[in-house]
């Protein structure tokens, strides 16, 4: 029988993961948490569809696009889109599919501009705050709901 599927969906300024703001986001890439997860992934018997945009529709076409193909949940780290998109909000709540929100940081401890999440509002759950590692905790959370 196939593995289920989780999508992963990075949006704007995570592909410069590693050398942006490091102090914030630390020095590992999108490559590596890919990496990771892939890792993680073969041991909790799941697949990894990692991707990433700096355009918010793509993320939006990516979201019905897990739930067409049946993914047993999404990682969605939407980046400033978090805090800005009903559009993303709204494609959350369309999909029956698992949603479940990442970030690196802990947007509640940083500028009140990213208090506010549209994403949060929809998301099944959210892991925020361990770094790398809160993909991997969330990966767990989609396999372990
Ligand atoms: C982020 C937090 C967001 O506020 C920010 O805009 C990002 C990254 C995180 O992973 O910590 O781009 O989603």
């Amino acid at each position: 029988m196939a593995k289920p599927v989780v999508y992963v969906l990075n949006g704007p300024n995570l592909n410069l993961l590693g050398t942006r703001e490091p102090e914030i986001y630390g020095t590992t890439t999108l490559d590596d948490i890919a990496g990771m997860l892939e890792d993680r992934a073969q041991e909790l018997g799941c697949e990894i569809e990692m991707r990433q945009s700096n355009h918010e529709g793509h993320l939006i076409d990516w979201l019905h696009e897990a739930q067409a193909e049946g993914a047993r949940a999404v990682l969605l780290n939407a980046g400033a889109y978090t805090h800005t998109s009903i559009a993303l909000h709204d494609a959350i709540k369309a999909i029956r599919t698992p949603v479940i929100e990442v970030h690196l940081s802990e947007p509640k401890e940083r500028e009140a501009f990213r208090h506010i999440s549209y994403v949060g509002l929809a998301a099944s759950d959210c892991v925020s705050g361990h770094g790398a590692q809160s993909y991997i905790i969330a990966l767990e959370k989609a396999m372990n709901p």
